[in-house]
């Protein structure tokens, strides 16, 4: 069995700031200037069209098949290549490069490795919930290991888009609705599948997406535009990005969106003034798929030529699954619309990576030799499943636990029932690289091990996912994705009831397909599909105690569910081991401890909903209502379930709040600290959540936000003191000169186990 957290970095559980300041210009290393050295003397023997090929990322595929990819190859025509994924593959593409091209520049080959390769572990929407860095370390050192022994070097991840949004389906890949969260998270990710060194056997570099506010979509639809103010750029949007590239992310995938009028793939300010003059990032920017063809989509191109050169002058470096760059840079350099120079410094960029790779000391460094593939890709001992299953029961979050219905006792009869109950490939969630449904383990499955002869399980599916034959059809679109059951509703619904009629306990396991929570899946209505609530309906009429295990890739609109269930876990995707991980939880072999890391509301009409909004002139105060305040005159304001929320088996009780000092001053740091108890009866953990609020500044500043956080793991009676450390950072914001600036005056301090429950102090900087 292998054990936990293997490759367990010691992260620092202290404050940390995400504010974006410009960088001063860095030094470059002893080794940049030698791989500056290096490169530039390969830029000299590299002819325009050498160049022009490293740009060049190929998609191995229907489009372009490996007989097509060797000839490119050949003529020095590729840069590198995705969607391989098996080491033998890729050694044949590196023997081609080493043994047909003059050059010899290696490929690096790329994957959207995001929550795992062949094991996967909870979408990152999942990771995000567990509040946990040491967690999140062990998934992205897994996924690497597993990625670079099928010969990978780089991944498509961490995605630290922030998004407001339920409606749109990537939130499953994104880690929640918080710039802080989110930050933390994704360098967690950049540090942990990096390792000390892109290059090592058993690290990938990553490349962080989609930059830049691709999360921001106009009304959560899928490739939307984006119009936003500065200072939610700033302060909320940017950030992440910011701070993966600062843990050392080599690429950036740059995002489809526009960026108030101008697509991000021919942002100039994005791509090269921020990016490059401000930041001073020297590794790749790669293009999304398509995105240099949708310049004339998007009005800001006349035709594909057109288009190349906007991209290349605007800093994309390499164009995802190319056509036009092949096609059209040597025209546009030989008739002077792109210089010389701007290839040099795009193929630079690429260059530089493939040696921070370790490509150009060993091409093969991923590889090994050849007898070393393994022979069964898929093998069982290539799964790290220890590592997942922990993960995944830490990225669950309870809801809601009335009269204690959970944990449940291996006894008696449970009827197990839904259509997400016994899915293989669903429970993996979207993105899930090279990942096997057959070896993940279901919830009924799961159930099933876990109660072995002690109880009886009865299991009915229900209902399908969905009886629209529309959405069917969309999420069968490319592959059979789910299968629906060909008795009628009332059938399914029927033989659901009979066997819930026989359980002391119904389990539930309800929500979206992997499909409705992914790449061009965005929704409008953001309940469980229609023939599930039926169902739901339909049993909770049985009048038997009800626990609903959400499976889904966004903030749900659960308000109905909520109202019938005794007993709610929201379990996202949880991967591999999703079905054990869930059954730790309901059995209590398991304490539940993962927090909400996006704001669960009420109805889809409140959105955009999240926690740390600006303030209005007119607040709504429900305990007096006014009619001429902001609100909905048909629903509350507040969230059916708030961010940073989730509940546990056992209690945490925290004192008042204590700060080191009642003043701030300068740059001095100030400690602000509380005690927290498990006053319960079970070991458990909670995530203790520093907010900060300045409530008069020159701009209106959001009601709170998340600063800080630590997950504390407690045995029952156990206290233990939490302290935070709060920087000018942490109160800085960006103002109407826009420029980073703290104000002097007072800050309040929040401390809770979620958004809402707070223990509030104050202290003034000066
Ligand atoms: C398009 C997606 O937007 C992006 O996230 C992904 O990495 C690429 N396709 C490659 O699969």
């Amino acid at each position: 069995m292998k054990s936990m957290f293997p490759y367990a970095l010691i992260l620092p559980l202290t404050l940390f700031s995400t504010t974006l300041f410009a960088e001063p210009i860095p030094h470059p290393s002893q080794s940049e200037q030698q791989r500056d050295q290096f490169v530039t003397s390969l830029l000299k023997k590299m002819t325009l069209d050498e160049k022009i090929g490293q740009l060049r990322l190929i998609s191995v595929g229907p489009d372009t098949p490996k007989s097509v990819i060797k000839q490119m190859i050949e003529k020095g025509q590729v840069g590198a290549i995705f969607n391989t994924v098996t080491r033998s593959d890729i050694r044949v593409m590196q023997d081609q490069v080493m043994q047909l091209s003059r050059l010899k520049i290696p490929l690096f080959f790329a994957y959207d490795v995001v929550h795992g390769q062949r094991t996967i572990f909870p979408i990152p929407l999942g990771l995000a919930a567990t509040w946990d860095t040491q967690a999140v370390t062990s998934v992205g050192r897994v996924s690497a290991l597993e990625a670079a022994q099928d010969g990978l070097n780089m991944t498509w991840a961490p995605m630290v888009d922030v998004s407001h949004e339920p409606r749109w389906g990537r939130n499953s890949e994104g880690f929640g609705e918080d710039t802080y969260l989110t930050s933390i998270m994704g360098k967690t990710m950049v540090e942990a599948m990096q390792g000390k060194d892109p290059a090592d056997r058993n690290s990938v570099m990553t490349s962080v997406k989609h930059f830049a506010l691709y999360g921001a979509v106009e009304g959560g639809r899928e490739y939307n535009s984006v119009d936003m103010s500065s200072q939610q750029m700033f302060q909320h949007y940017l950030p992440p990005y910011q701070t993966a590239l600062q843990a050392g992310s080599g690429g950036v995938m740059v995002s489809l969106n526009s960026i108030n009028g101008v697509p991000a793939t021919a942002n100039h300010w994005l791509l090269t003034d921020l990016l490059r003059h401000q930041w001073h990032f020297k590794g790749i920017t790669v293009s999304d798929h398509g995105a240099i063809k949708e310049l004339i989509n998007h009005g800001v191109a006349s035709d594909p030529a057109d288009a190349v050169r906007i991209a290349i002058k605007a800093g994309i470096d390499m164009s995802m699954s190319d056509q036009y760059y092949s096609q059209y840079l040597p025209g546009l350099v030989k008739k002077g619309a792109v210089t010389s120079a701007e290839i040099d410094n795009a193929a630079r960029h690429v260059l530089n990576v493939k040696y921070d790779m370790g490509l150009f000391r060993d091409a093969y460094s991923h590889l090994g030799p050849v007898g070393s593939d393994p022979k069964d890709t898929n093998a069982e001992d290539r799964l790290h499943r220890q590592e997942a299953r922990q993960v995944a029961a830490q990225s669950i979050v309870l809801l809601k636990n009335w009269h204690h219905i959970l944990p449940l006792q291996k006894q008696g009869t449970i009827a197990v029932i839904g259509p997400l109950a016994d899915s293989q490939r669903d429970i993996m969630g979207s993105w899930s690289a090279a990942g096997v449904a057959q070896q993940s383990i279901t919830l009924l499955q799961g159930m099933r091990e876990a109660v072995g002869s002690s109880a009886t399980l009865l299991y009915a599916k229900g209902s399908n996912i969905t009886d629209n034959s529309k959405v069917q059809a969309f999420l069968n679109l490319y592959e059979p994705a789910v299968t629906v059951d060909q008795r009628s509703p009332q059938q399914l619904r029927d033989e659901a009831v009979a066997v819930a009629k026989k359980a002391d306990v119904v389990v539930m396991a309800v929500g979206e397909s992997q499909g409705m929570a992914h790449e061009a899946s965005s929704r409008t209505d953001i309940r469980i599909p229609k023939a599930q609530r039926e169902l739901i309906d339909a049993v909770k009429a049985t009048g038997k105690p009800l626990v609903l295990v959400l499976m889904n890739g966004r903030a749900l609109d659960i308000t109905q569910q909520d109202g019938q269930a005794d007993g709610i876990l929201e379990t996202w995707f949880s991967g591999t081991e999703g079905g054990h991980a869930i059954s730790d939880i309901l059995f209590g072999d398991q304490n539940p401890s993962g927090k909400l890391p996006v704001t669960f509301p009420r109805s889809v009409g409140q959105l955009p909903l999240y926690y740390n909004h600006l303030p209005t002139g007119r607040p709504y105060d429900f305990t007096h209502p006014n009619k001429y305040t902001s609100h909905y005159f048909d629903i509350n304001n507040s969230p059916l379930y708030p961010f940073g929320y989730g509940l546990s088996y056992t209690d945490f009780t925290l004192s008042p709040v204590t700060l080191s000092s009642p003043t701030m001053t300068g740059h001095h740091t100030l400690a602000a600290s509380v005690m927290v108890t498990n006053s319960g009866k079970r070991a458990g953990a909670t995530v203790v959540q520093l907010y900060l609020h300045d409530p008069v500044a020159s701009l209106s500043r959001p009601v709170k936000e998340l600063k800080g956080f630590q997950k504390v793991w407690l045995q029952p009676g156990q206290s233990k003191t939490v302290t935070f450390t709060i920087d000018k950072n942490a109160l800085s914001f960006w103002n109407q000169e826009m420029k980073w600036v703290v104000e002097p005056g007072q800050f309040e301090v929040m401390i809770g186990t979620d958004s809402v429950h707070t223990q509030i102090k104050s202290f003034t900087y000066q």
